[in-house]
């Protein structure tokens, strides 16, 4: 490895950021620590109330939180076992692996050599995340998305002196969506090779960038004068899920690929908001290919950071990027039609101190309208929680941004920023209750909060939905829309939960009345509910179980009662590893769950007994076949 990779290499996403685009203090750092001090006031007082009235059930009748359980498992322990646990009555089964062949033509993944890129390409992507499972025709189709790789695994073969072009190219196709059929059969879920339906989406798969965006000066580059064709997506996140059956792939850190040869190159302030800069996040894919070069093509990295469209049904169909839902470094992409049929789409980006955002299509969805126009034209706002309790969503327009509508579609974080949005603790999953007008948030954690101010240089205030200074567990927030309206200017909020260790801590850092000794947990990231209506809640953060994280072992997977407040743990993941990516079977008795990045500072053996471990997708089932979820 060069002092150039080995500078960037095990860093996480954010450190790396702040390693390129260092944020300053800013001089008027002494009025955010004054706002922080006097904002403890608020968070006490919220404490002292000692329930789930204030945060977890503040928004619900009390008659509500009588109801029983609803839970169909009992709390798991904390576990830093190398194996998936579940509860009793519950089992799992590998469903898909990193490097699993989709295609006959191409051999089963071999440990030694960890494939080439020719045979990643026609295999499963590595670091599974968002997915969705969709039933079309009587055939069973997964799609997910392939976050990143670890490059300590999947180039741990490669010399000291650096991967080889054909591994860089290899790490390359190891990222973006895998479209599979499976068939459940004698052995569980398995891939269907050959199926019409497969197809690997990679960095390189041509795709058309759609709405205000498309063809504007800041997207042309010299390979695509049009600046409408930009090639491929990668570092896709969260996911979302389109009424008319459609697939939202997501692109969040997607800086990190660009550099420059030239590392005393300079980029500009917008590019540099989104963590651009000359040295990339140790891929070397401007080694490979010159448009991840940002000394020579300035505009690339404007063509990245959307949502994708994907039509699972048509593996020729060309992904399409949907510059109205905005850029920046988005998680996932939660879809719900409105009571007058619009398009309400709620948005997070997950970066220190950025925003959470919704888009309201100007037209109402019905069956067989042009669901293009529902993704192309519509409104972007940006949301403001007030420390009352009551939020608005500030309307990203060209009047309050002084921005063109494409502007502010490529520039969206600068769009927000002008007009005053909450900066906040890393905006994760979003996910919509289906038996309510009511959202949820997960803000994973923010060590920057009181501390830093975002990229742009915007405070980072300690309060109200952000209540915490240097937050390291993190914090579920909801709101309910004004009149049930999810297109309403106006919302109230409470907190579902704060996460904390109460074996550690007694002040705020202790966490919500909700957690305890027995759920513990840190960093809430990925959020979906099942149609019985648990919020089921993925986590991706610190596994040292070791001092603040004493007693909560490896990453996890709980579900709450979004009436009662409870929360229970369900999963716990193997070492190392992340769990994030949830969907169910048609028939809702298997559950899907994504095991991201096991063994990622080597500590692992999942799944295979051996040391090269693999991002998977298990499926989950009960032992006496019910439904799960
Ligand atoms: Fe890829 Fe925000 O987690
Ligand atoms: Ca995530
Ligand atoms: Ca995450
Ligand atoms: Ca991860």
């Amino acid at each position: 490895m060069t002092d150039k990779i080995a500078d960037s290499h095990n860093l996480t996403f954010d450190d790396f950021d702040e390693v390129v685009n260092p944020r300053l203090l800013e001089p008027e750092f002494d009025n955010i620590v004054e706002a922080a001090l006097s904002r403890r006031g608020f968070l006490g007082g919220v404490l002292a109330l000692g329930s789930v009235t204030a945060l977890g059930g503040g928004l619900l009748p009390s008659s509500a939180r009588a109801q029983n359980s609803r839970f169909a498992f009992e709390n798991i322990e904390m576990s830093t076992a190398d194996t998936v646990k579940l509860p009793a009555g519950f089992k799992s089964e590998i469903v898909a692996r990193w490097g699993d062949p989709i295609f006959s033509d191409t051999p089963e993944f071999d440990p030694a050599t960890r494939g080439t890129a020719e045979t990643q390409a026609r295999a499963f992507g590595d670091n599974t995340d968002g997915m969705d499972v969709f039933f079309h025709q009587g055939h069973t189709l997964l799609v997910v998305n392939n976050e990143y790789t670890n490059r300590s695994v999947i180039w741990g073969n490669q010399p000291e002196s650096g991967p080889d072009e054909d591994a860089v190219t290899k790490g390359m196709m190891a990222h973006g969506v895998t479209v599979v059929e499976m068939v459940d059969g004698d052995a569980g879920w398995q891939i269907l090779k050959d199926s019409p339906f497969n197809r690997r989406i990679t960095p390189q798969t041509e795709m058309l960038m759609t709405g205000p965006a498309a063809g504007h000066e800041l997207l042309k580059t010299e390979a695509d004068p049009s600046g409408t064709k930009p090639l491929g997506t990668w570092n896709n996140c969260g996911n979302g899920l389109t009424p008319w059956g459609t697939y939202l792939a997501c692109e969040e850190n997607f800086n990190g690929y660009f550099s420059a040869e030239d590392e005393a190159h300079k980029v500009n302030a917008d590019l540099k908001r989104y963590g651009i800069s000359s040295k990339d996040w140790g891929y070397r894919w401007a080694s490979i290919d010159p448009r991840f070069d940002v000394a020579k093509n300035p505009n690339e990295p404007n063509r990245a950071g959307y949502v994708v469209e994907i039509d699972p049904t048509d593996a020729s169909s060309t992904p399409k990027k949907r510059s109205a839902l905005g850029r920046f470094k988005h998680e996932n992409a939660e879809c719900v039609v409105n009571n007058d049929g619009k398009l309400v789409i709620y948005m997070g980006d997950d970066e220190r101190g950025e925003f959470l955002y919704r888009y309201v299509s100007d037209n109402p969805y019905a069956p067989g309208v042009d669901t293009d126009d529902l993704m192309e034209n519509g409104t972007l706002y940006a949301a403001k929680f007030h420390d009352t309790g009551a939020g608005e969503w500030l309307e990203l327009s060209e009047d309050a941004t002084g921005m063109s509508k494409a502007e502010i579609c490529v520039h969206t974080r600068q769009a927000a920023s002008k007009v005053g949005a909450t900066t906040m603790d890393r905006p994760e999953w979003v996910a919509a209750n289906p038996n309510a007008a009511e959202v949820y948030c997960a803000l994973t954690n923010n060590k920057n909060r009181g501390i830093k101010p975002n990229a742009g240089g915007d405070f980072t205030p300690v309060g109200g939905v952000n209540p915490r200074e240097a937050n390291k567990y993190g914090q579920i927030v909801r709101w309910k829309p004004n009149g049930e309206d999810h297109t309403a200017d106006g919302f109230a909020w409470d907190l579902y939960v704060m996460a904390g260790n109460p074996e550690v801590h007694e002040d705020a850092r202790r966490g919500s009345a909700n957690v305890h000794a027995g759920n513990m947990f840190n960093s809430p990231d990925g959020l979906r509910f099942d149609e019985s209506g648990l919020l089921w809640i993925q986590t991706d953060g610190k596994y040292s179980n070791e001092g603040d994280f004493a007693g909560q072992g490896n990453n996890q997977m709980l579900a709450g009662d979004p009436v009662t407040g409870e929360i229970r743990r369900f999963l716990v993941g193997p070492n190392e590893c992340e769990v994030t990516g949830l969907s169910w079977s048609h028939d809702r008795r298997t559950m899907f769950v994504g095991i991201q990045h096991p063994g990622e500072d080597g500590n692992s053996q999942w799944p295979d007994g051996n040391d090269v471990p693999r991002s998977a997708i298990i499926a989950v089932r009960r032992e006496d076949g019910g439904v799960v979820g």
